[in-house]
């Protein structure tokens, strides 16, 4: 019995610091151009169709989160070259590399970057869940960057100024009765 006390108290305290670290991580965020909030599963695994995943593929969530679609990615689609995911925040970037230790995958990779100021030639499909505004600036740092045949898919939010220079396609589909827009741009 009081085994099963100390049991109750210990996982008591482990959801309490869980639940104090994602308010900080999330309140922290809010000082952020675009704060960190978790895209939807069935958002992801819209988009990632968009993709047209392949074993040769070096995969990126620019502004990885709590690494979340990268997982997705790899439990979805779990042969391609690499995955990895880039942001800003230390403390989702920690996360998400102990989650990928944890789960002993080789070829998952996070980094602490800023996304505007990356080195994104090595990536050929792009997954992007940002702000118009910044994901318009984020492609306009890419575009040239990718390899040909680069598949670049916007989850929500569309390519802003983008858009109106450059070939992307909108697709609007229904999920959980919501209408979601995926925004594709194909180099
Ligand atoms: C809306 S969240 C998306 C998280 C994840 N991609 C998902 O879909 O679940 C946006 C993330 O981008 C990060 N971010 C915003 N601006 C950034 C920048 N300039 N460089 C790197 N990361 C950035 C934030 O820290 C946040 O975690």
């Amino acid at each position: 019995m009081e085994i099963f006390l100390w049991g109750v108290v210990v996982v008591g305290y482990l959801v309490a610091i869980i639940c104090v670290y994602k308010v900080y991580v999330f309140a922290f965020s809010l000082f952020n151009e675009v704060p960190f909030v978790a895209s939807d599963t069935s958002i992801i695994r819209e988009s990632l169709k968009y993709l047209d995943l392949k074993s040769t593929d070096n995969f990126i969530d620019i502004g990885s989160g709590d690494g979340k679609v990268v997982f997705l990615a790899h439990k979805l689609y779990p042969n391609l070259k690499s995955y990895t995911g880039i942001d800003f925040s230390t403390p989702l970037i920690l996360q998400s590399n102990l989650k990928r230790k944890l789960m002993f995958l080789s070829n998952v990779k996070f980094h602490k970057k800023d996304a505007l100021m990356y080195n994104y030639s090595q990536y050929n499909k792009v997954f992007l869940y940002m702000t118009t505004d910044m994901t318009s600036r984020i492609m306009n740092v890419i575009k040239d960057q990718l390899p040909e045949k680069s598949i670049v898919v916007s989850a929500v939010f569309g390519m802003g100024e983008f858009e109106k220079e450059n070939e992307v396609t909108v697709h609007k589909v229904k999920l959980n009765k919501k209408e979601v827009t995926i925004t594709i741009w194909k180099k």
